[in-house]
């Protein structure tokens, strides 16, 4: 089973959140089960440094404009995952953000630079590059890649079948229909069955609609996203989809991912002795100018800061968090007015209160393993991978109950906390209120600390590795495309053990 991975962002390639975590993660699980995936990604700068053993394989004839791609074919630096970029100066080699410049303004171009993703991706899928490659599944991921199976249900003769999956509804790639000419979209699928949505050309919409298959994150936001409350417009075009339409989990790179391997800390720990997560606290204290105090319960919050995030209810929280003597660790970039409050606020609170502003993946590391509780509210999450890591790393997670986090956290009530089924805290109200009651728990359970430990062990045991998901893709793959599949169990994590069919890719 060959599939062929499209997405915007990959560990350590390109990353701004966790569809880069997904874009490893996934097509690794599957190469373990013997599928045969690569991935294929804009050619940002940083990706091109990189990938290990760069290497031109294909000139890609002029499309929308663009003469300048090539398509580049490496391996991931860590790990046997075997990857195409599109290298093309005028779309993607440039400074700033994946989507956005330095200023945090849109690529005025968005529209062609992903539509050449999908056109490029089309064409590899097809075969009509120099590459000897032909996908059965074709898996496309977020808007950005949305227009792909809309240019592949054009095509007359064989091609591969198509799974869409979305990520986010939120993020919708829409654009002034006017681009529509210079994006490779016939008017004829400028419609409301098709791409039009409220006037405009909507990828996201491209990709729901023509997707041979549709995915989304968990079964719980699959649910919710078929309501319009959840749906951000684009319900109704889910809920035309019927059973084409199904919500899979996602899991955790376990390898990445682990307190007893973690290179990013201080020490290690396990499940069998947690010793090292007080070295991980008191550093990460330590680090961030707080007090080192091993009693004082440590809240991390690691995340963008948006609304969806809820870090506006965090920031009004900060005063109440103060009160209880709790430190608070908050380490994000997003939101302007947010990253200013937050600063302002920390300025306030200087021995309870840390703020990062930026994206810093060891720092995000390092604080799941120092933190004793992880706050991780939303008002919609589709999956949410910061409280799966919390778990691991015996950092008990506050959620609300939404989309993905409904379906990975169990609520400490007084039965589950008797049962041993406990791994977090939850709410539901969207308000401050909501919130300090759940966290209000947490930290009221971190005063009994035999709880507490037991409430960590059980969290820890969770096993949200990618395996039982990555199985699901796989029968979702040979579904759709009916190509049976049996899967082999294959180690590909270490670099030396790398097969030579791989290397050759990237020769
Ligand atoms: P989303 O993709 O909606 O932002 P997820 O929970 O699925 O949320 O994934 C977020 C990913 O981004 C996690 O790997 C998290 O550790 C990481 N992350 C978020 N903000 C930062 C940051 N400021 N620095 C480092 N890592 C971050
Ligand atoms: C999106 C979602 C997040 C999910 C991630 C990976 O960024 O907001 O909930 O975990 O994609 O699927």
């Amino acid at each position: 089973m060959r599939v062929l991975f499209v997405t915007a962002e990959a560990y350590p390639l390109a990353k701004t959140g966790g569809l880069a975590d997904v874009s490893r993660a996934l097509p690794l699980a599957l190469a373990r089960r013997g599928v045969d995936v690569r991935l294929l990604l804009p050619g940002y700068p940083r990706a091109y440094t990189r990938i290990e053993k760069p290497r031109i394989v294909a000139k890609l004839d002029p499309m929308l404009g663009i003469d300048d791609a090539t398509l580049v074919s490496g391996l991931f630096p860590d790990v046997e995952l075997p990857v195409w970029l599109i290298d093309s100066p005028t779309l993607f080699r440039r400074d700033g953000g994946l989507y956005q410049d330095h200023s945090g303004k849109d690529w005025p171009d968005n529209a062609l630079r992903f539509a050449f993703l999908a056109h490029a991706a089309a064409r590899l899928a097809l075969q009509r590059t120099r590459i000897d490659w032909k996908p059965d599944i074709v898996h496309a991921n977020d808007w950005h890649a949305g227009l792909l199976p809309l240019l592949l249900s054009l095509e007359k003769g064989p091609k591969p079948s198509t799974v869409f999956t979305t990520h986010n509804m939120a993020f919708q790639g829409n654009f002034a229909a006017d681009v529509l000419p210079s994006i490779g979209v016939p008017e004829s699928c400028h419609t409301t069955d098709g791409t039009e949505f409220y006037g405009q050309i909507s990828f996201l919409k491209a990709g729901l609609s023509y997707g041979d298959r549709v995915t989304t994150v968990s079964p719980t936001y699959a649910r919710e996203i078929l309501t319009p409350d959840f749906g951000c417009g684009m319900d109704g075009v889910l809920r035309h989809r019927g059973a084409e339409f199904s919500g899979i989990l996602n899991g955790i790179d376990d390898a990445l991912w682990d307190p007893a391997s973690d290179i990013h800390l201080p020490q290690t720990y396990r499940a069998s002795d947690i010793s090292g997560k007080r070295t991980c606290k008191a550093t990460l204290q330590h680090e961030l100018g707080l007090p080192v105090a091993p009693e004082t319960p440590l809240i991390g919050f690691v995340s963008r800061l948006t609304h969806q995030k809820m870090a506006d209810t965090i920031l009004s929280a900060i005063p109440w968090i103060a009160e209880q003597s709790a430190q608070l660790v908050v380490v994000g970039e997003g939101d302007p007015a947010i990253e200013a409050a937050m600063s302002k606020i920390r300025a306030k609170y200087p021995h309870q209160v840390s703020v990062t502003i930026g994206y810093d993946e060891p720092l995000a590391h390092r604080l799941q393993a120092g933190s004793d509780i992880l706050l991780a509210p939303a008002r919609f999450e589709p999956c949410g991978l910061t409280q799966l890591y919390a778990l691991r790393y015996g950092t008990l997670p506050v959620v609300r109950r939404t989309g993905g986090l409904a379906d990975t956290v169990v609520d400490a009530d007084a039965t589950a906390i008797a049962n041993r089924s406990a791994t977090g805290f939850m709410f539901d109200d969207t308000t401050m209120r909501g919130l300090i009651t759940a966290l209000g728990r947490a930290l009221t359970l971190y005063q009994e600390p035999l709880t507490w430990r037991r409430l960590q062990l059980h969290a820890m045991a969770q096993d949200f590795s990618w395996d039982a998901s990555a199985a699901k893709y796989v029968d979702l793959y040979s579904a759709v495309s009916g190509i049976p599949h049996t899967p082999i169990d294959r180690n590909v994590r270490g670099k030396d053990e790398i097969p030579e069919t791989a290397r050759q890719i990237a020769r």
